[in-house]
């Protein structure tokens, strides 16, 4: 009996270990090494979207060129990421906003966007067609969803 409370405790410590980290994965959007490889793409600067603080925009290979020539739509594969930061040098990071565009289908009514909040591991806290996103970065002078000015 004490064996079995004992398989019953240990299976139930690894199944609570497994959801949680099914409920915090890494982005497959944003790789670990994303510094390395994005591209700063709007310099550091106080924003109005998210809250108060402070954002550098950078992009992946993809989204970069169109980004930053203003060509909308981006195209599949186009990774946009906003660091949050606390302070005004943006060398403190909270978290990230970011946005990747899909395959044609995937959420047609909002141009294919895929929607991502992470913290500051890079960890996904929401994920997906979010709407409280989209509905925000949806009127001009937003051109495809994107709103930062150049
Ligand atoms: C209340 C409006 C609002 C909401 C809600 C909002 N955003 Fe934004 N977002 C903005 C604005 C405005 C900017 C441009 C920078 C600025 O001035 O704040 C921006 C910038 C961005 C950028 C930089 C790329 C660009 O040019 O737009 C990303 C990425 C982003 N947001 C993702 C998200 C994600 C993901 C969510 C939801 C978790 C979200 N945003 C929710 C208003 C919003």
């Amino acid at each position: 009996m004490k064996t079995t409370l004992h398989v019953l405790a240990a299976g139930a410590a690894l199944l609570a270990g497994c959801f949680q980290d099914s409920t915090a994965q890494h982005s497959t959007f944003l790789p670990l090494d994303y510094e390395a490889r994005f591209q700063a793409v709007r310099t550091c600067r106080a924003v109005a979207g998210h809250g108060l603080g402070y954002q550098r925009v950078l992009a992946n290979d993809v989204a970069q060129a169109p980004y930053t020539t203003g060509s909308y739509p981006l195209p599949t594969g186009a990774v946009v990421v906003a660091e949050q930061h606390a302070e005004s040098s943006c060398t403190s990071l909270t978290g990230f906003y970011l946005m990747a565009k899909e395959s044609p289908g995937y959420d047609t009514a909002t141009a294919d966007w895929h929607w991502q909040r992470l913290d500051a591991n890079q960890r996904v806290l929401e994920d997906g067609r979010l709407q409280k996103c989209s509905s925000c970065h949806a009127p001009a002078p937003c051109n495809d969803y994107l709103c930062s000015p150049p």
